[in-house]
């Protein structure tokens, strides 16, 4: 089933909601219009029952250049505090079923912190990830210095923050920004492939493995593990853990309900 909302394409596919950037003629510059149509989207699929898995994409040239310079460019403090476009972003950090990024071309600025915002990435050989903020007389301001830092380290990501410069799919593989380069037809067969398989998993038992990961950036060792310890047991309520332990004892492929 395919839905088009102008600058951001939706389809679902079995449990995969994917939404791809539409903006071509400005390299999927994130406008205000397209993050709103972006959040919308991925709100809309994290209720949807039938959705487990989300990815989101770009075209084989670009994922997104980063934030619209052109509707920022003349904004005063005071309209970037008082419209606070930046807030928005928490509603993508509040998303609960997995994400995967299925990068192609370049994911710069806020193209980057999209992709970081996401849980899995899947980079094509010809990807280029990088925060050149410093270019256009600015710094990362949606998650990039924190982000960036988390995943490739302190020294490698001054580089990247400090002097502009690109991560090619390699080197971000190497770093640990991405999580597997694949040929550049490939980009998005090889993460609707790894979305399809997420998705055979109990969706309950994914959002609650996905906040304790995401959980390990922000708490101590003990509180991660003791928080882990809870959400795991918690797990113990659902239908399909008592599915999932069965299945395997009778040696039969469990049927996840989601319940
Ligand atoms: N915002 C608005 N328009 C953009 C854009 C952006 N981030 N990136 C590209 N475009 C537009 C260009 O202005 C150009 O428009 P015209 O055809 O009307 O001239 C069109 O997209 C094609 O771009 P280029 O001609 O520049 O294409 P290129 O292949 O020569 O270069 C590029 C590609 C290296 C990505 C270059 O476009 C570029 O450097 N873009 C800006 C990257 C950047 O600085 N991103 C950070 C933005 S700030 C940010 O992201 C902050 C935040 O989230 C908090």
């Amino acid at each position: 089933m395919a839905a088009m909302s102008e600058l951001i394409l939706t389809q679902t596919e079995d449990h995969v909601g994917v939404c791809t950037l539409n903006r071509p003629e400005v390299l999927n510059a994130l406008s205000v219009e397209l993050m709103d149509q972006l959040i919308a989207a991925l709100e809309a699929f994290d209720n949807d029952p039938n959705v487990y898995v989300m990815v989101i994409t770009g075209s084989e040239k670009v994922f997104a250049a980063g934030a619209d310079i052109a509707d920022m460019a003349e904004a005063s403090v005071v309209e970037m505090m008082e419209h606070n476009y930046l807030a928005r972003w928490l509603r993508i950090k509040a998303i609960r079923k997995p994400i995967i990024a299925a990068v192609s071309g370049y994911a710069l600025g806020g193209g980057c912190e999209l992709a970081m915002h996401c849980d899995i990435i899947i980079a094509s050989e010809s990807a280029k990830f990088g925060q050149p903020e410093i270019n256009i007389g600015v710094m990362p301001g949606a998650g990039g210095t924190q982000r960036l830092t988390r995943a490739i380290g302190k020294f490698k990501a001054m580089e990247v923050i400090l002097n502009g410069r690109f991560l090619s799919a390699q080197e971000a593989f190497e770093a640990g920004l991405v999580t597997r380069v694949v040929a550049k037809e490939q980009f998005l067969a090889e993460a609707m492939r790894l979305a399809h398989q997420i998705a055979q998993r109990p969706p309950i038992a994914l959002k609650l493995a996905k906040e304790a990961v995401l959980k390990a950036d922000e708490m101590s060792l003990s509180e991660g593990l003791e928080y882990e310890r809870k959400l795991f047991y918690s797990l113990f309520a659902t239908e399909d853990q008592k599915e999932g332990m069965r299945a395997f004892l009778e040696k039969r492929k469990a049927a996840y309900k989601g319940k």
